[in-house]
Protein backbone atom coordinates (compact mmCIF):
# COMPACT_ATOMS: atom_id res chain seq x y z
CA UNK A 1 0.00 0.00 0.00
CA UNK A 2 2.18 2.98 -1.21
CA UNK A 3 0.49 5.11 -3.21
CA UNK A 4 -3.15 6.63 -1.89
CA UNK A 5 -6.47 5.57 -2.43
CA UNK A 6 -8.87 7.97 -4.55
CA UNK A 7 -11.55 9.74 -1.82
CA UNK A 8 -14.05 7.66 -2.87
CA UNK A 9 -11.95 4.49 -2.77
CA UNK A 10 -10.90 5.44 0.63
CA UNK A 11 -14.59 5.45 1.87
CA UNK A 12 -15.79 2.45 -0.09
CA UNK A 13 -12.77 0.22 1.24
CA UNK A 14 -13.11 0.93 4.80
CA UNK A 15 -16.73 0.65 4.60
CA UNK A 16 -16.18 -2.59 2.56
CA UNK A 17 -14.28 -3.32 5.54
CA UNK A 18 -16.55 -2.55 8.37
CA UNK A 19 -19.47 -4.59 6.43
CA UNK A 20 -19.04 -8.18 5.94
CA UNK A 21 -20.30 -11.61 7.67
CA UNK A 22 -19.85 -9.19 11.16
CA UNK A 23 -23.09 -7.81 10.19
CA UNK A 24 -24.80 -10.71 8.35
CA UNK A 25 -24.02 -13.46 10.01
CA UNK A 26 -22.27 -12.59 13.63
CA UNK A 27 -24.61 -9.50 14.54
CA UNK A 28 -27.92 -11.69 14.49
CA UNK A 29 -26.21 -14.70 15.89
CA UNK A 30 -25.44 -12.51 18.82
CA UNK A 31 -28.49 -10.63 19.24
CA UNK A 32 -30.37 -13.84 19.78
CA UNK A 33 -28.22 -15.83 22.14
CA UNK A 34 -27.63 -12.68 24.36
CA UNK A 35 -30.72 -11.34 24.43
CA UNK A 36 -32.47 -8.73 21.42
CA UNK A 37 -32.64 -5.44 22.27
CA UNK A 38 -30.54 -5.20 25.56
CA UNK A 39 -27.98 -6.42 23.49
CA UNK A 40 -28.89 -4.09 20.36
CA UNK A 41 -28.52 -1.20 22.81
CA UNK A 42 -25.08 -1.69 24.50
CA UNK A 43 -23.59 -2.53 20.93
CA UNK A 44 -25.55 1.03 19.52
CA UNK A 45 -23.85 2.94 23.20
CA UNK A 46 -20.36 1.11 22.68
CA UNK A 47 -20.02 1.56 18.79
CA UNK A 48 -20.58 5.68 19.31
CA UNK A 49 -18.75 5.75 22.75
CA UNK A 50 -16.01 3.28 22.09
CA UNK A 51 -16.06 2.28 18.41
CA UNK A 52 -16.20 5.59 17.15
CA UNK A 53 -13.63 7.10 19.32
CA UNK A 54 -10.92 4.39 18.60
CA UNK A 55 -11.53 4.48 14.49
CA UNK A 56 -10.37 8.25 14.67
CA UNK A 57 -7.70 6.88 16.80
CA UNK A 58 -6.56 4.14 14.50
CA UNK A 59 -7.02 6.45 11.74
CA UNK A 60 -4.78 9.27 13.29
CA UNK A 61 -2.06 6.69 13.79
CA UNK A 62 -2.51 5.56 9.84
CA UNK A 63 -2.70 8.99 8.21
CA UNK A 64 0.39 10.79 10.44
CA UNK A 65 2.81 7.85 10.12
CA UNK A 66 1.79 6.64 6.59
CA UNK A 67 3.21 3.09 7.54
CA UNK A 68 1.92 -0.46 8.65
CA UNK A 69 1.09 -1.15 12.19
CA UNK A 70 4.33 -2.15 13.90
CA UNK A 71 6.35 0.76 11.81
CA UNK A 72 3.87 3.44 12.53
CA UNK A 73 4.31 2.70 16.68
CA UNK A 74 7.94 2.67 16.09
CA UNK A 75 8.08 6.07 13.85
CA UNK A 76 5.36 8.06 16.32
CA UNK A 77 6.83 6.62 19.61
CA UNK A 78 8.93 9.43 21.14
CA UNK A 79 10.33 6.65 23.98
CA UNK A 80 10.59 3.06 24.01
CA UNK A 81 9.74 2.36 20.54
CA UNK A 82 10.75 -1.02 20.44
CA UNK A 83 8.00 -1.64 23.03
CA UNK A 84 5.46 0.25 21.47
CA UNK A 85 6.06 -1.37 17.87
CA UNK A 86 5.39 -5.05 19.58
CA UNK A 87 2.12 -3.30 20.16
CA UNK A 88 1.46 -3.39 16.36
CA UNK A 89 1.95 -7.14 16.47
CA UNK A 90 -2.04 -6.99 17.34
CA UNK A 91 -2.63 -7.36 13.61
CA UNK A 92 -2.27 -10.47 14.58
CA UNK A 93 -5.35 -10.92 15.58
CA UNK A 94 -6.80 -10.31 11.81
CA UNK A 95 -4.82 -13.23 10.66
CA UNK A 96 -6.51 -15.62 12.98
CA UNK A 97 -9.75 -13.63 12.54
CA UNK A 98 -9.27 -14.20 8.23
CA UNK A 99 -8.97 -17.90 9.15
CA UNK A 100 -12.40 -18.46 10.63
CA UNK A 101 -14.38 -15.41 8.38
CA UNK A 102 -12.89 -17.39 5.08
CA UNK A 103 -14.47 -20.30 6.14
CA UNK A 104 -17.78 -18.43 6.90
CA UNK A 105 -17.78 -16.74 3.77
CA UNK A 106 -17.43 -20.87 2.06
CA UNK A 107 -20.46 -21.53 3.95
CA UNK A 108 -22.40 -18.83 1.94
CA UNK A 109 -20.49 -19.90 -0.82
CA UNK A 110 -22.38 -23.33 -0.60
CA UNK A 111 -25.14 -21.67 0.54
CA UNK A 112 -25.22 -19.58 -3.54
CA UNK A 113 -24.83 -23.23 -4.83
CA UNK A 114 -27.62 -24.63 -3.39
CA UNK A 115 -29.90 -21.57 -4.69
CA UNK A 116 -28.73 -21.96 -7.80
CA UNK A 117 -29.66 -25.04 -8.24
CA UNK A 118 -32.75 -24.82 -5.85
CA UNK A 119 -32.19 -26.85 -3.51
CA UNK A 120 -32.14 -25.00 -0.22
CA UNK A 121 -34.65 -26.37 2.79
CA UNK A 122 -38.11 -25.61 2.55
CA UNK A 123 -38.61 -25.27 6.37
CA UNK A 124 -37.00 -24.22 9.29
CA UNK A 125 -36.50 -27.57 10.96
CA UNK A 126 -35.02 -29.23 7.79
CA UNK A 127 -32.85 -25.80 7.31
CA UNK A 128 -31.24 -25.85 10.99
CA UNK A 129 -30.64 -30.02 10.39
CA UNK A 130 -29.14 -28.86 6.92
CA UNK A 131 -27.05 -26.14 8.59
CA UNK A 132 -25.87 -28.22 11.09
CA UNK A 133 -24.85 -31.10 9.00
CA UNK A 134 -22.81 -29.36 6.90
CA UNK A 135 -20.74 -27.99 10.05
CA UNK A 136 -20.45 -31.09 12.04
CA UNK A 137 -20.01 -33.92 9.32
CA UNK A 138 -19.64 -32.34 5.37
CA UNK A 139 -15.69 -31.71 5.15
CA UNK A 140 -15.51 -31.88 1.49
CA UNK A 141 -17.96 -29.85 1.09
CA UNK A 142 -16.92 -26.73 3.89
CA UNK A 143 -12.84 -27.50 2.59
CA UNK A 144 -13.82 -26.92 -0.91
CA UNK A 145 -15.46 -23.96 -0.61
CA UNK A 146 -13.23 -22.71 1.99
CA UNK A 147 -10.13 -23.42 -0.72
CA UNK A 148 -12.21 -21.34 -3.70
CA UNK A 149 -12.68 -18.10 -1.52
CA UNK A 150 -9.23 -18.31 -0.08
CA UNK A 151 -7.98 -18.32 -3.48
CA UNK A 152 -10.28 -15.68 -4.33
CA UNK A 153 -8.91 -13.60 -1.45
CA UNK A 154 -5.12 -14.06 -1.83
CA UNK A 155 -5.60 -13.67 -5.46
CA UNK A 156 -7.42 -10.15 -5.02
CA UNK A 157 -4.79 -8.99 -2.49
CA UNK A 158 -2.05 -9.93 -4.55
CA UNK A 159 -3.29 -7.63 -7.20
CA UNK A 160 -2.59 -4.92 -4.77
CA UNK A 161 -6.01 -3.60 -2.57
CA UNK A 162 -6.47 -0.68 -4.88
CA UNK A 163 -6.78 -2.19 -8.10
CA UNK A 164 -8.57 -5.17 -6.24
CA UNK A 165 -10.94 -3.58 -4.40
CA UNK A 166 -12.10 -0.01 -5.26
CA UNK A 167 -14.15 -1.68 -8.08
CA UNK A 168 -15.38 -4.40 -6.52
CA UNK A 169 -17.00 -2.28 -3.91
CA UNK A 170 -18.35 0.30 -6.30
CA UNK A 171 -21.02 -2.42 -7.53
CA UNK A 172 -21.20 -4.70 -4.74
CA UNK A 173 -21.94 -2.47 -1.69
CA UNK A 174 -25.37 -0.34 -3.43
CA UNK A 175 -26.47 -3.81 -4.34
CA UNK A 176 -26.46 -5.72 -1.07
CA UNK A 177 -28.62 -2.61 0.74
CA UNK A 178 -30.46 -2.61 -2.02
CA UNK A 179 -32.03 -6.29 -1.67
CA UNK A 180 -31.78 -5.69 2.24
CA UNK A 181 -34.02 -2.93 1.75
CA UNK A 182 -36.46 -5.02 -0.56
CA UNK A 183 -36.26 -7.97 2.01
CA UNK A 184 -37.29 -5.58 4.71
CA UNK A 185 -40.12 -4.43 2.50
CA UNK A 186 -41.46 -8.21 2.07
CA UNK A 187 -40.68 -8.56 5.61
CA UNK A 188 -42.79 -5.62 6.83
CA UNK A 189 -45.71 -7.65 5.16
CA UNK A 190 -45.50 -10.35 7.63
CA UNK A 191 -46.61 -11.24 10.77
CA UNK A 192 -43.11 -12.23 12.05
CA UNK A 193 -42.11 -8.67 11.48
CA UNK A 194 -43.75 -6.68 14.27
CA UNK A 195 -42.36 -9.90 16.88
CA UNK A 196 -39.07 -8.66 15.47
CA UNK A 197 -39.53 -5.09 15.91
CA UNK A 198 -40.24 -6.02 19.28
CA UNK A 199 -37.38 -8.10 20.24
CA UNK A 200 -35.05 -5.92 18.70
CA UNK A 201 -36.41 -2.98 19.51
CA UNK A 202 -38.50 -2.74 22.91
CA UNK A 203 -35.63 -2.50 25.78
CA UNK A 204 -35.39 -5.35 28.36
CA UNK A 205 -33.33 -4.37 31.04
CA UNK A 206 -32.51 -6.93 33.15
CA UNK A 207 -31.08 -9.33 29.81
CA UNK A 208 -28.40 -6.48 30.79
CA UNK A 209 -25.24 -8.17 32.00
CA UNK A 210 -21.42 -8.52 31.99
CA UNK A 211 -21.14 -11.18 29.66
CA UNK A 212 -23.69 -9.62 26.96
CA UNK A 213 -21.71 -6.39 27.65
CA UNK A 214 -18.27 -8.48 26.78
CA UNK A 215 -20.11 -9.96 23.60
CA UNK A 216 -21.34 -6.54 22.27
CA UNK A 217 -18.03 -5.22 23.02
CA UNK A 218 -16.58 -7.70 21.02
CA UNK A 219 -18.75 -7.05 18.63
CA UNK A 220 -18.47 -2.94 18.10
CA UNK A 221 -14.40 -3.54 17.52
CA UNK A 222 -15.24 -6.61 15.16
CA UNK A 223 -17.61 -5.03 12.94
CA UNK A 224 -16.05 -1.70 12.75
CA UNK A 225 -12.46 -3.67 11.97
CA UNK A 226 -10.92 -1.87 15.12
CA UNK A 227 -7.92 -3.32 17.24
CA UNK A 228 -5.81 -5.05 14.72
CA UNK A 229 -4.24 -2.96 12.73
CA UNK A 230 -6.89 -2.56 9.71
CA UNK A 231 -7.78 0.74 9.84
CA UNK A 232 -4.38 1.86 10.73
CA UNK A 233 -3.43 0.36 7.37
CA UNK A 234 -5.98 1.36 5.34
CA UNK A 235 -5.28 5.02 6.54
CA UNK A 236 -2.18 5.29 5.73
CA UNK A 237 -3.18 5.47 2.23
CA UNK A 238 -6.13 8.23 2.85
CA UNK A 239 -5.74 10.95 0.31
CA UNK A 240 -4.66 14.39 1.59
CA UNK A 241 -8.02 16.75 2.32
CA UNK A 242 -10.42 14.34 2.87
CA UNK A 243 -12.83 15.09 5.92
CA UNK A 244 -12.31 11.65 7.71
CA UNK A 245 -14.72 12.90 9.96
CA UNK A 246 -17.92 12.70 7.83
CA UNK A 247 -16.65 9.55 6.09
CA UNK A 248 -15.74 8.05 10.01
CA UNK A 249 -19.75 8.90 10.78
CA UNK A 250 -20.92 7.59 7.40
CA UNK A 251 -19.12 4.03 7.79
CA UNK A 252 -20.28 3.78 11.45
CA UNK A 253 -24.29 4.40 10.29
CA UNK A 254 -23.68 2.43 7.18
CA UNK A 255 -22.71 -0.30 9.40
CA UNK A 256 -25.32 -0.61 12.34
CA UNK A 257 -27.87 0.49 9.75
CA UNK A 258 -26.91 -2.88 7.58
CA UNK A 259 -26.53 -4.93 11.14
CA UNK A 260 -29.81 -3.57 11.81
CA UNK A 261 -31.47 -4.06 8.81
CA UNK A 262 -30.00 -7.85 8.96
CA UNK A 263 -31.66 -8.53 12.15
CA UNK A 264 -34.76 -6.97 11.30
CA UNK A 265 -35.02 -9.35 8.28
CA UNK A 266 -33.85 -12.86 9.94
CA UNK A 267 -35.72 -12.29 12.57
CA UNK A 268 -38.87 -11.41 11.23
CA UNK A 269 -38.82 -15.04 9.76
CA UNK A 270 -37.48 -16.73 12.20
CA UNK A 271 -40.81 -15.40 14.80
CA UNK A 272 -42.97 -15.89 11.22
CA UNK A 273 -42.03 -19.50 10.96
CA UNK A 274 -42.72 -20.01 14.99
CA UNK A 275 -38.56 -20.80 15.65
CA UNK A 276 -37.20 -19.95 19.28
CA UNK A 277 -34.49 -16.91 18.86
CA UNK A 278 -32.43 -18.33 21.74
CA UNK A 279 -31.98 -21.53 20.37
CA UNK A 280 -30.15 -21.36 17.24
CA UNK A 281 -27.01 -21.43 17.09
CA UNK A 282 -24.21 -19.69 14.87
CA UNK A 283 -26.30 -20.85 11.54
CA UNK A 284 -29.25 -18.02 11.91
CA UNK A 285 -28.67 -16.23 9.31
CA UNK A 286 -28.13 -19.48 6.82
CA UNK A 287 -31.06 -21.63 8.72
CA UNK A 288 -33.81 -18.36 8.53
CA UNK A 289 -33.38 -16.90 5.06
CA UNK A 290 -32.53 -20.19 3.28
CA UNK A 291 -36.00 -21.26 4.37
CA UNK A 292 -37.57 -18.09 3.17
CA UNK A 293 -35.87 -17.96 0.02
CA UNK A 294 -37.31 -21.21 -0.89
CA UNK A 295 -40.97 -20.76 0.24
CA UNK A 296 -40.50 -17.95 -2.32
CA UNK A 297 -39.83 -20.15 -5.88
CA UNK A 298 -39.05 -18.56 -8.91
CA UNK A 299 -38.09 -15.00 -6.84
CA UNK A 300 -36.91 -16.86 -4.18
CA UNK A 301 -33.81 -18.21 -6.05
CA UNK A 302 -33.31 -15.02 -7.96
CA UNK A 303 -33.27 -13.14 -4.80
CA UNK A 304 -31.67 -15.91 -3.09
CA UNK A 305 -28.73 -16.26 -5.19
CA UNK A 306 -28.41 -12.48 -5.87
CA UNK A 307 -28.19 -11.54 -1.78
CA UNK A 308 -25.83 -14.84 -0.99
CA UNK A 309 -23.37 -13.97 -4.06
CA UNK A 310 -23.59 -9.89 -2.36
CA UNK A 311 -22.81 -11.50 0.76
CA UNK A 312 -19.78 -13.52 -0.36
CA UNK A 313 -18.43 -9.82 -1.88
CA UNK A 314 -18.95 -8.30 1.48
CA UNK A 315 -17.20 -10.92 3.39
CA UNK A 316 -14.23 -10.76 0.29
CA UNK A 317 -13.92 -7.03 0.96
CA UNK A 318 -13.32 -7.76 4.66
CA UNK A 319 -11.10 -10.45 4.48
CA UNK A 320 -9.01 -8.84 2.05
CA UNK A 321 -9.04 -5.97 4.46
CA UNK A 322 -7.66 -8.17 7.44
CA UNK A 323 -4.45 -9.67 5.14
CA UNK A 324 -2.80 -5.89 4.37
CA UNK A 325 -1.82 -5.23 7.52
CA UNK A 326 0.72 -7.81 7.99
CA UNK A 327 1.30 -8.08 3.88
CA UNK A 328 2.52 -4.56 4.21
CA UNK A 329 4.22 -5.07 7.32
CA UNK A 330 6.54 -7.54 5.44
CA UNK A 331 6.81 -5.71 2.57
CA UNK A 332 8.05 -2.67 4.68
CA UNK A 333 10.55 -4.66 6.93
CA UNK A 334 11.97 -7.18 4.97
CA UNK A 335 11.83 -5.85 1.58
CA UNK A 336 9.76 -8.75 0.49
CA UNK A 337 7.97 -9.00 -2.82
CA UNK A 338 3.98 -8.88 -2.29
CA UNK A 339 3.93 -12.58 -3.42
CA UNK A 340 6.14 -13.93 -1.14
CA UNK A 341 4.60 -12.22 1.85
CA UNK A 342 1.23 -13.45 1.14
CA UNK A 343 3.00 -17.16 0.10
CA UNK A 344 3.93 -17.03 4.08
CA UNK A 345 0.88 -15.48 5.32
CA UNK A 346 -1.48 -17.88 3.13
CA UNK A 347 0.13 -20.89 4.57
CA UNK A 348 -0.50 -20.18 8.17
CA UNK A 349 -3.88 -18.92 7.25
CA UNK A 350 -4.64 -22.24 5.38
CA UNK A 351 -3.51 -24.09 7.96
CA UNK A 352 -5.48 -22.76 11.06
CA UNK A 353 -8.84 -22.53 8.82
CA UNK A 354 -8.72 -26.54 7.71
CA UNK A 355 -8.08 -26.48 11.46
CA UNK A 356 -11.42 -24.70 12.07
CA UNK A 357 -13.13 -26.85 9.56
CA UNK A 358 -12.18 -29.97 11.40
CA UNK A 359 -12.36 -28.69 15.01
CA UNK A 360 -16.35 -28.39 14.44
CA UNK A 361 -17.16 -31.99 12.59
CA UNK A 362 -17.88 -34.72 14.99
CA UNK A 363 -15.43 -37.42 13.54
CA UNK A 364 -12.19 -35.06 14.28
CA UNK A 365 -13.54 -32.46 17.12
CA UNK A 366 -10.90 -31.39 19.25
CA UNK A 367 -11.67 -28.16 22.00
CA UNK A 368 -9.73 -26.20 23.36
CA UNK A 369 -11.11 -24.49 27.03
CA UNK A 370 -13.99 -26.12 26.10
CA UNK A 371 -14.35 -24.32 23.16
CA UNK A 372 -14.05 -25.57 19.09
CA UNK A 373 -10.53 -24.07 17.75
CA UNK A 374 -13.11 -22.16 15.52
CA UNK A 375 -14.62 -20.69 18.64
CA UNK A 376 -11.68 -20.05 20.09
CA UNK A 377 -10.01 -18.12 17.97
CA UNK A 378 -13.32 -16.53 17.15
CA UNK A 379 -13.53 -15.35 20.82
CA UNK A 380 -9.86 -14.58 21.72
CA UNK A 381 -9.67 -12.02 18.80
CA UNK A 382 -12.61 -10.41 19.49
CA UNK A 383 -13.16 -10.50 22.92
CA UNK A 384 -9.22 -10.49 23.99
CA UNK A 385 -7.10 -9.24 20.97
CA UNK A 386 -9.49 -6.45 19.63
CA UNK A 387 -10.26 -5.01 23.30
CA UNK A 388 -6.43 -5.02 24.08
CA UNK A 389 -5.33 -3.42 20.60
CA UNK A 390 -8.01 -0.74 21.20
CA UNK A 391 -7.16 -0.01 24.96
CA UNK A 392 -3.39 0.93 23.67
CA UNK A 393 -4.44 2.34 20.13
CA UNK A 394 -6.27 4.96 22.81
CA UNK A 395 -3.23 5.38 25.22
CA UNK A 396 -0.51 5.85 22.81
CA UNK A 397 -2.88 8.61 20.83
CA UNK A 398 -4.41 9.73 24.16
CA UNK A 399 -0.64 10.11 25.99
CA UNK A 400 2.06 9.61 23.24
CA UNK A 401 1.08 11.58 20.46
CA UNK A 402 1.61 15.57 20.94
CA UNK A 403 -2.19 16.85 21.50
CA UNK A 404 -0.78 20.28 18.72
CA UNK A 405 -0.09 16.96 15.82
CA UNK A 406 -3.93 15.91 16.16
CA UNK A 407 -5.16 19.41 16.67
CA UNK A 408 -3.49 19.59 13.13
CA UNK A 409 -5.08 16.84 12.16
CA UNK A 410 -8.08 17.15 12.94
CA UNK A 411 -8.51 20.91 12.40
CA UNK A 412 -10.09 21.42 8.96
CA UNK A 413 -13.05 18.66 10.27
CA UNK A 414 -13.56 18.71 13.70
CA UNK A 415 -12.55 22.08 16.40
CA UNK A 416 -12.79 23.39 19.24
CA UNK A 417 -15.49 21.78 21.92
CA UNK A 418 -15.94 18.56 19.86
CA UNK A 419 -12.48 18.21 19.26
CA UNK A 420 -11.77 18.10 23.64
CA UNK A 421 -14.66 15.81 23.76
CA UNK A 422 -12.77 13.64 21.58
CA UNK A 423 -9.85 13.68 23.16
CA UNK A 424 -11.38 13.06 26.32
CA UNK A 425 -12.72 10.33 25.75
CA UNK A 426 -9.21 9.03 23.59
CA UNK A 427 -7.70 9.66 26.78
CA UNK A 428 -10.12 8.67 29.91
CA UNK A 429 -13.63 7.04 29.36
CA UNK A 430 -13.03 4.70 26.28
CA UNK A 431 -10.09 2.74 27.59
CA UNK A 432 -11.47 2.94 30.97
CA UNK A 433 -14.93 1.81 29.65
CA UNK A 434 -13.04 -1.02 27.60
CA UNK A 435 -10.86 -2.20 30.86
CA UNK A 436 -14.09 -1.90 33.29
CA UNK A 437 -15.61 -4.73 30.79
CA UNK A 438 -12.57 -6.68 30.87
CA UNK A 439 -12.11 -6.50 34.80
CA UNK A 440 -15.24 -7.29 35.66
CA UNK A 441 -15.53 -10.43 33.11
CA UNK A 442 -12.53 -11.08 34.60
CA UNK A 443 -13.26 -11.06 38.20
CA UNK A 444 -16.75 -13.16 37.17
CA UNK A 445 -14.22 -15.70 35.86
CA UNK A 446 -12.79 -16.50 39.00
N1 LIG B 1 -15.66 -5.79 10.10
C1 LIG B 1 -15.74 -7.06 9.47
C2 LIG B 1 -17.18 -7.57 9.54
O1 LIG B 1 -17.97 -7.00 10.28
O2 LIG B 1 -17.48 -8.54 8.89
C3 LIG B 1 -14.79 -8.05 10.07
C4 LIG B 1 -13.38 -7.57 10.23
C5 LIG B 1 -12.71 -6.96 9.16
C6 LIG B 1 -12.72 -7.77 11.41
C7 LIG B 1 -11.38 -6.56 9.29
C8 LIG B 1 -11.41 -7.37 11.57
C9 LIG B 1 -10.75 -6.77 10.51
F1 LIG B 1 -9.51 -6.39 10.65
Amino acid sequence: MSSKFSKIGFILAVAGSAVGLGNAWKFPTLVGQSGGSAFILLYIILTLGVGFVIFLAELSIGKISEKDPVNAYKKLALKHKKAWSFVGFTMIGSILIVSFYTLVIGWVVKYAYLSIIGQLPSDLKSSALDFNFLISHDFLSQFICFSLVFFIVFYTVSKGIKNGIERLNVWMMPSLFILLILMLIYAMTKDGFVMALKFLFVPDFHKINISNTLEALGLAFFSLSLGVGTIITYSASLPDRTNFITSTLNIIFINLLVGLLMGLVVFTFIFEFGYDPNQEGPGFVFVSLATLFQNLGLTGHIFGTAFFVSLVFAGITSAVSMIEPSAFYLINTFKMSRKKALFFIGTLVYILGVLCILSSLDSTQFKILGMSFFELLDSFSSKIIMPLGGILVAIFVGFVIKKETLKILFKPYMKGIFFEIWYLFVRFISPLAVVAVLITKLVGFV
